[in-house]
């Protein structure tokens, strides 16, 4: 049985991670220029969190962390730039292998003022 990573045990080590022609075992992406793992299938969201990554940007008026909250696409709490594409949500978008993950703010205009001071 090859060596695995106790944070990553589906992860092989020491061979090629995918044959020619087949999706590869381990894809591999960058967060913020730092190395994150993902399986296929897994969302770029939950890629994260296995990361270790908690947040991933923040909000505008008083700059708190937003990541993962609802995970259904409904919230818009875990908008990250994908390949250059801002405003993507990561519990939606699925991990593909050189995928390049930007933190910060989606530059899109701002959603009107929330009723009873909402901070997105
Ligand atoms: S976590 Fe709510 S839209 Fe992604």
């Amino acid at each position: 049985m090859p060596a695995t990573d106790p944070a990553h045990p589906h992860e092989h080590r020491g061979g090629p991670d995918h044959d020619a022609g087949a999706a590869p075992a381990v894809l591999r992406l960058t967060f913020d220029g730092r190395p994150v793992t993902a399986h296929p299938g897994q969302t770029v969201g939950a890629a994260l969190i296995d990361a270790g990554v908690r947040s991933w940007r923040s909000t505008r008026r008083n700059g708190r962390p937003r990541g993962l909250f609802c995970g259904i696409g409904v919230c818009y709490d875990c908008l990250i730039t994908v390949d250059g594409a801002t405003g993507q949500r990561a519990c939606l978008v699925a991990a593909r292998d050189g995928m390049v993950l930007t933190p910060g703010e989606p530059a899109r205009p701002a959603p009107a003022e929330q009723p009873g001071g909402g901070d997105r």
